[in-house]
């Protein structure tokens, strides 16, 4: 854990009453339920059931004098899949400051503290959904990809019965392992797909009311697990929690069903995925787009970020960057960042840098989501050589991934 740290004081008080950060314990989970309830606009009265915690889950919290919660955040340790390898996260989650305690730094020690954390269990990456950007593209997090949800008409899927070869039926428990599997397959390959538990097999998660299945003989290659959602009248709404399939054929089988609900739900919501078999299979001139969410990542620790995760197999190159990470310290320094035959090293090194990085420009190029010239315009990326092209140009080793997009809210 790391050791307690003191937040910046805004008025040059004495150290003793400015905020310290500490992890938090269970004898806090009220204050901090509360604080995240009044946050985020949640009912009050009916706290979460503590078997519900998210597992694993960290939780620190600054405190001011007598031990008053100004503030906590949580740490959710786990794994994205980016290039075909898993990479450990230490992803962010209930991001809360009391309002009076606000624009003093109180969420930048958190995340420092958090960041520390991270480290400490392994994590190399950080993920988190904002509700303000500005504060974490600061902390070193930049935007790197989507949570797109999109209403398609119901009527629009209902293209005849199953692809040759192929069979439907109604899922159930038993099922979801092949159902997880069958994610996996799609998820691996990408960047910063979660890696998921294992799913239960005595019931369906929570909130799904159905699953529907495509097969090929015995092997699963289509899968949708949906919400049915209230009423039959025209603003009814079928909600996809979920949706995989491993061809265009499966996905257009599996829609098929799902079209069948047309009558009594005649929209429906997805969340969609840029490139995958379902959408290819989707009248995606039709959808429109309801929710989209941005997500951010972060580098936790440079060179467990650039080992773990696979990288484009025809990439060979490297680029010496200085690197200076005020909430990482231990990113600090100059590095050459190395790409060869799909894997990648950062190693500390006295040759002189070619570019100067900001940890948000570092994000945003690890993840695929900026250009080495984006960097310089929008995330304080410095060229230190005459060459400016060539400088630019050495940075693509890093820029070569696939982009971000996630399918899983937290
Ligand atoms: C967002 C929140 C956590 C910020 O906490 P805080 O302790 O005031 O943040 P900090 O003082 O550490 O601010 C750090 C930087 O982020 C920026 N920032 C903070 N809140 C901001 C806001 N609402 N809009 C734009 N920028 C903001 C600050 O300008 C500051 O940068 P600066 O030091 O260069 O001025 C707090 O306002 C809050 O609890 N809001 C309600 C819940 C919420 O939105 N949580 C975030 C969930 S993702």
């Amino acid at each position: 854990m790391p050791a307690e740290t003191t937040a910046p004081s805004p008025d040059a008080r004495p150290d003793d009453s400015a905020p310290r950060v500490r992890p938090l314990g269970p004898e806090d989970h009220a204050r901090q339920w509360r604080l995240h309830a009044l946050s985020f606009g949640e009912d009050l009265t009916s706290p979460p059931d503590p078997g519900s915690e998210p597992e694993g889950a960290v939780r620190y919290g600054a405190v001011g004098r007598g031990e008053d919660l100004l503030g906590a955040v949580t740490l959710l340790p786990r794994e994205h899949w980016w290039g075909g390898r898993r990479v450990g996260a230490a992803d962010v989650t209930d991001v809360a400051v009391q309002p009076e305690a606000r624009g003093a730094g109180v969420a930048t020690s958190l995340l420092r503290a958090l960041l520390e954390g991270g480290r400490e269990r392994g994590a190399a990456v950080s993920a988190l959904f904002p509700t303000v950007a500005g504060l974490y593209r600061r902390a070193g997090w930049e935007v790197t990809g989507t949570l797109t949800t999109v209403e398609v008409p119901t009527h629009a899927l209902n293209r005849g019965g199953p692809a040759p070869g192929l069979a439907t039926r109604t899922g159930g428990p038993a099922d979801l392992p092949a159902v997880a599997e069958l994610y996996e397959r799609e998820a691996r390959a990408r960047s910063g797909m979660l890696v998921r538990p294992a799913p239960p097999t005595d019931r369906l998660p929570e909130g799904v009311d159905g699953l529907t299945l495509v097969e090929d003989g015995d092997r699963l290659v289509a899968a949708a697990s949906w919400h049915r959602g209230r009423g039959y009248g025209r603003e009814a709404v079928f909600t996809v929690r979920d949706v995989v399939a491993d061809t265009p054929a499966a996905a257009r089988t599996l829609l098929g069903v799902l079209g069948g609900w047309a009558p009594v739900a005649r929209n429906l919501h997805l969340r969609l995925l840029r490139g995958d078999a379902v959408a290819a299979a989707l009248p995606v001139e039709l959808a429109r787009v309801v929710d989209r969410k941005v997500v951010m990542h972060r580098v936790v620790d440079v060179e467990r970020a650039m080992a773990q995760r696979g990288w484009p197999s025809a990439v060979r190159g490297s680029v010496v960057v200085a690197l200076e990470d005020d909430l990482a310290p231990w990113n600090s320094g100059t590095w050459e960042l190395a790409v060869s035959g799909g894997e990648g090293a950062a190693r500390r090194t006295d040759a002189e840098p070619v570019v100067r990085l900001t940890p948000s420009g570092l994000a945003g190029l690890y993840a695929g989501s900026t250009t080495a010239l984006g960097a310089v315009r929008t995330a304080g990326a410095e060229v230190l050589v005459e060459d400016r092209a060539a400088g630019l140009a050495a940075l693509d080793v890093l820029a070569c991934g696939d982009l971000v997009e996630v399918l899983d809210y937290f």
